[in-house]
C-alpha cells in the first residue's frame, strides 16, 4: 500500500501529531470526522485535509478509507476501533488503549478476526532515545533484564477539573492509565514478559486543588466529574523473575517532573530520562540516555547515548511507524497483545489499591 488513505476520528491536541506524520511518512490525510465540526474544520485548515464530517459513520460510508486513526477521549477507543475494524480498516488508536483489559482483548480479538493492523500510540517508543536504547539492549549490551523503574511524576499536572481526563467513566483512571507510557517503555525495553503480581496503592490528595492544575488540558468544568487518583505508586512482578516499580502522578510533592525508565541489567544499567523544568514547560528540559557499564579490570565504563532532539517526544515518529507499517517499510512499533498485558498490569494497580493487598495477574 503505497499511499494510505486515512481518515481522523477526533480533532483535538493530538490530531495535531497523527496528521503531519502521516502525511510526512506519505499517506493522503483525507478527512476528518468530529463530533464537534468546528474543531474537525480549524483541524482540516491547518493541515489541507479536503473534508470533515459530523459523524464518524458518515465519514466511513463516503470515504474510501484504508486506515482511521481513533483521537478521542478514551471511553470511545473500543467502540471506534471495533466499527473501523469491522468495516475493513487498519487502525492507528490514541493511549490507552480502551479503559481496561477486557476491553483492549476484544479489540485485539476483532484485528487478528479481520486481519488488519491495530497499533496504539505508545509514542515514547519513537523517540530518539528509546529506539537508540532499545537497539542496545537488542545487540546483547545489556543482559537479562532484572528490575526496573518507571517513572512519570508531576508536581502541577492536572489536565482540568471536571472534565473527560478527570471522570473515571470517561478516562479509565487518573495518572496511571494517563501516564502509562514509562511502563509500556520499561515493558518494551524487558521485552514485554508475562506480569505475575502487583501490588500497589493510589492517593488522591490535591484534587480539586487549583494550585495543581496543569498549564495545558481541558477547562474546568463546575458540573463535571472528578473521581480518579492523583498519583499512585506500586510493584509489579513477572513470571520470568524481573521485578517492576512504578511512579505516576499528576500532582505530588516533586521537585520536577521527571519521566524516566532506568533499569538494572546482568550486563549493564541504563537510563532514559527527560527533566521537564516546569511542569508542561519544555525550554528547560534535560535529555539523558546513559548506560552503565563495569570494565574489566573493575573501572567505569559509562556510555551516553547520542541521538537528536525530538521535541515532539516521538508523537510525529510513531504516526510515521504506522503508515511505514501499512507500507511494509518499517515493523510495527508495538502489537495489541502488548496492549492487552499493560492493561492488564493497570487493572491490577487498580484492584490492588482496592483491596489493599497483592492481585495475581493471570
Ligand atoms: N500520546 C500522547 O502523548 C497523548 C497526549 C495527550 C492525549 N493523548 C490521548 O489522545 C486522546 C485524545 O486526547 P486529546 O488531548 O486530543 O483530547 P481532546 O479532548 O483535545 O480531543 C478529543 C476530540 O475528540 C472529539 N470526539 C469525542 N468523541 C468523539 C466521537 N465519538 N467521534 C468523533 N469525535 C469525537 C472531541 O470533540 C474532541 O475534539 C486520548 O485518548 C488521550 O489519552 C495522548
Amino acid at each position: 500500500m503505497k499511499k494510505p488513505r486515512i481518515g481522523i476520528i477526533g480533532a483535538g491536541g493530538m490530531a495535531n501529531y497523527h496528521v503531519p506524520g502521516f502525511q510526512k511518512a506519505g499517506a493522503a490525510v483525507v478527512a476528518i470526522a468530529d463530533v464537534k465540526l468546528e474543531a474537525a474544520l480549524a483541524c482540516a485548515e491547518k493541515f489541507g485535509v479536503p473534508r470533515v464530517y459530523p459523524t464518524v459513520d458518515e465519514m466511513l460510508r463516503k470515504e474510501k478509507l484504508d486506515a482511521v486513526s481513533v483521537i478521542t477521549p478514551n471511553k470511545f477507543h473500543k467502540p471506534l476501533v471495533l466499527k473501523a475494524l469491522a468495516a475493513g480498516l487498519h487502525v492507528f488508536c490514541e493511549k490507552p488503549p480502551a479503559l481496561n483489559a477486557k476491553e483492549a482483548a476484544q479489540m485485539a480479538a476483532a484485528a487478528k478476526k479481520v486481519g488488519k493492523t491495530l497499533m496504539f500510540d505508545f509514542n515514547n517508543r519513537a523517540r530518539p532515545e528509546s529506539f537508540a536504547m532499545k537497539k542496545a539492549i537488542d545487540k546483547g549490551l545489556v543482559g537479562k533484564i532484572n528490575s526496573a523503574q518507571a517513572l512519570w511524576i508531576r508536581r502541577t499536572g492536572i489536565p482540568g477539573f471536571g472534565g473527560w481526563f478527570t471522570t473515571k467513566a470517561l478516562s479509565g483512571g487518573g495518572p496511571v492509565i494517563d501516564l502509562l507510557h514509562m511502563i509500556d517503555l520499561a515493558l518494551h525495553f524487558m521485552d514485554y514478559p508475562e506480569p505475575a503480581w502487583a501490588l500497589a496503592n493510589i492517593y488522591g490528595d490535591f484534587m480539586g486543588d487549583k494550585r495543581f492544575k496543569g498549564p495545558w488540558g481541558i477547562p474546568d468544568r463546575k458540573d463535571g466529574v472528578c473521581d480518579v487518583e492523583s498519583a499512585a505508586h506500586g510493584l509489579v512482578t513477572f513470571k520470568n523473575g524481573a521485578t517492576l516499580f512504578l511512579r505516576n502522578s499528576w500532582a505530588e510533592m516533586n521537585k520536577r517532573e521527571e519521566v524516566s525508565v532506568t533499569f538494572q541489567g546482568s550486563k549493564a544499567g541504563g537510563l532514559v530520562r527527560r527533566l521537564f523544568g516546569v511542569d508542561g514547560h519544555d525550554e528547560t528540559a534535560e535529555d539523558t540516555c546513559e548506560l552503565y557499564f563495569q570494565d574489566k579490570k573493575g573501572g567505569r565504563a559509562d556510555k551516553t547515548l547520542a541521538v537528536s532532539k525530538d521535541e515532539a517526544m516521538g508523537r510525529i515518529r510513531a504516526a510515521e511507524n504506522f503508515v511505514k507499517t501499512l507500507q511494509g517499510r518499517e515493523k510495527p512499533l508495538n502489537v495489541p497483545e502488548e496492549a492487552v498485558k499493560l492493561m492488564k498490569i493497570i487493572d491490577a494497580v487498580y484492584a490492588s489499591a482496592r483491596r489493599q493487598a497483592p492481585v495475581r495477574i493471570r
